[in-house]
């Protein structure tokens, strides 16, 4: 049996590819990507899900007078397509307390940071103007609070001396699109237990 997945994205979508292409070649098995949920018309992700041929939904805030009205259509749209497992690729919005709480750990988040350092939009610049020597890229479940939920992955990213902001973030990005479809693969065809803040894998 498949599970069907969602994958919420607002811009450019280089990490909703990713996981495509994991599935097609096979490396990403069980796994249906059912479907993209979009609250951005101009996003480029659209066009390459459309290129793909993977169902669209365009679910629009300002045409509703609420967020929860927003979630509301959201959800039946997961309910439709009976979705299993949410991954979050650069959705540029905070789900309600409501809903996270209603797909308990079933909404993934990746974040280019070695969280909880650098949390928020520009983790690859603020990690980079910090002068850190190590940063990377975080897999979590989503919780009630912003980059915060139990983590799945984590991979470590060196910045070396002469490093640019630009091939910082070409690096990042490189281990961003091996690592989640890594984690959802771990998520679906592992037993996970989440025990408090820790997410056990195996031998639990
Ligand atoms: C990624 O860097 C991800 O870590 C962050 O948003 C960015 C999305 O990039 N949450 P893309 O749209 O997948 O190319």
């Amino acid at each position: 049996m498949k599970t069907n997945i969602a994958v919420f994205a607002s811009g450019r979508g280089s990490n909703f590819l990713a996981i495509a292409k994991a599935i097609k070649s096979g490396k990403l098995k069980k796994v249906n990507l059912a479907l993209l949920v979009c609250d951005n018309p101009n996003a480029p992700v659209i066009f390459k899900a459309k290129k793909l041929k993977i169902k669209v939904v365009l679910v629009r805030p300002d045409i509703f007078s609420t967020k929860k009205d927003f979630e509301a259509r959201i959800i039946q749209h997961l309910k439709e397509n009976k979705i299993g497992l949410i991954v979050l690729a650069g959705f540029m919005r905070m789900l309600s307390s409501d809903f996270v709480r209603a797909y308990k750990n079933k909404i993934m988040n990746i974040h280019p940071s070695l969280l909880p350092a650098f949390k928020g939009k520009e983790g690859i610049k603020d990690a980079y103007e910090y002068g850190v020597k190590v940063t990377g890229v975080t897999v979590h479940f989503v919780d009630e609070k912003v980059d915060h939920g139990s983590i799945i992955l984590q991979k470590e990213v060196r910045i070396e001396e002469r490093e640019t902001l630009e091939s910082l973030e070409e690096k990042i990005h490189k281990i961003e699109h091996k690592l989640y479809p890594e984690a959802i693969k771990l998520v679906i065809n592992s037993k996970l237990k989440v025990e408090g803040r820790r997410v056990l894998a195996r031998n639990w």
